[in-house]
């Protein structure tokens, strides 16, 4: 393992003022969101789309430190025939992508899923290692509802991370380790932290049992949130304070940062959150976005599938990155929205 290229990789996903745009939509996912602008999922739209993105140039100069792709994404040519991943290299951001096969039923435990993809994950690597990926992405589901989550869906989904994550060392691939514990449920917030506390504790047990090199990995989680379904929500001060007491009860100061989820929060929520932990500040760690929906909701509506509405695309991609990034320094005011 080269723990000197793996550490100058992390260190560069969490640059001051940056973090990740999260474009890994899965086939499904994607055709989900194109559903909802009423755009038909053909592998030219979803070129047409991300490379909008990626060709934001100063929002992504400025305040993205790395890019999460899709197999196809990593593969695939912009318009002019100049491959994805050298438009992204060309902003300076890092190429990353998602390995994972994601995440399906558990057996014999019934609400819970555990990921798939650990099987010829190394072939896989060396191949996207040489297509230029410098990062990677495995996530993890957590739901929470009466019982669960289970000991077992914890420990099953902990250690095909860790395992995960050894392997993407071994090809000098810095591994993003997402365990997401989801927002939906009627769960208190107290319940969402006592979770991902659980969660976080047996991540951080099995990549050290795998002798991962914590300092060449980068954390995504979920912040702690109130359950979408529960009638009291935790308002955003509580959210930053209590996330930033779990985490530093259970993320090792090793870990050079930790880039948020957005989950299904609001744009604005997923930014106020992430600027009041950084305002608390004194953290052992980087705190920054590694956002999907938060990122890409407001650019993927102003296009709605239509050449002309590229530059009104790019301006509300612009904004949100441009509001992220300035929360990553807990510099963001809501009068800046
Ligand atoms: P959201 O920010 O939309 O949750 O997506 C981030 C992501 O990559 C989830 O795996």
């Amino acid at each position: 393992m080269n723990k000197q290229a793996l550490e100058t990789i992390a260190q560069a996903m969490v640059a001051d003022g940056k973090g990740i745009l999260a474009a890994d939509e899965s086939t499904g996912t994607i055709k989900k969101r194109f559903d909802s602008i009423n755009v038909t999922s053909t592998e030219d739209n979803r070129r047409d789309y991300r490379e909008m993105l990626f060709r934001t140039d100063e929002a992504m100069r400025e305040h993205i430190s790395g890019v999460i792709l899709f197999d196809e994404t990593l593969r695939q040519k912009a318009a002019d025939g100049t491959p994805l991943v050298q438009v992204i290299a060309d902003t300076g951001a890092l190429p990353g992508i998602k390995v994972d096969a994601g995440a399906k039923p558990m057996a014999g435990h019934d609400g819970e899923m555990v990921t798939e993809g650990l099987d010829g994950l190394r072939d896989r690597l060396s191949e996207y290692h040489a297509l230029g990926a410098k990062f990677a992405k495995w996530r993890a589901v957590i739901n929470i509802a009466e019982g669960l989550p289970s000991a077992a869906c914890l420990t099953a989904n902990t250690h095909a991370l860790a395992r995960y994550a050894a392997l993407c060392q071994e090809a000098e691939i810095v591994p993003i380790v997402e365990p997401e514990v989801i927002m939906d449920g009627a769960h208190s917030v107290e319940r969402c932290y006592e979770v991902t506390s659980a969660a976080l504790t047996s991540l951080y047990a099995q990549l050290g049992e795998q002798g991962v090199h914590l300092e060449g990995t980068v954390l995504k989680p979920n912040m702690v949130v109130s359950g979408t379904e529960n009638s009291v929500q935790a308002g955003i001060e509580q959210v930053a304070e209590m996330t930033l007491d779990c985490f530093k009860n259970c993320v090792p100061h090793a870990v050079p940062g930790i880039v948020f989820l957005s989950g299904g929060q609001s744009d604005q929520d997923a930014t106020a959150h992430l600027d009041a932990m950084n305002k608390i500040g004194g953290l052992p760690w980087k705190l920054s976005f590694s956002y999907g929906r938060a990122l890409q909701a407001a650019p993927l509506k102003a296009w709605g599938g239509k050449a002309e509405n590229i530059a009104t695309a790019q301006a509300a991609f612009a904004h949100r990155a441009k509001m992220n990034g300035l929360a990553a320094r807990g510099a963001w005011s809501a009068d800046m929205e």
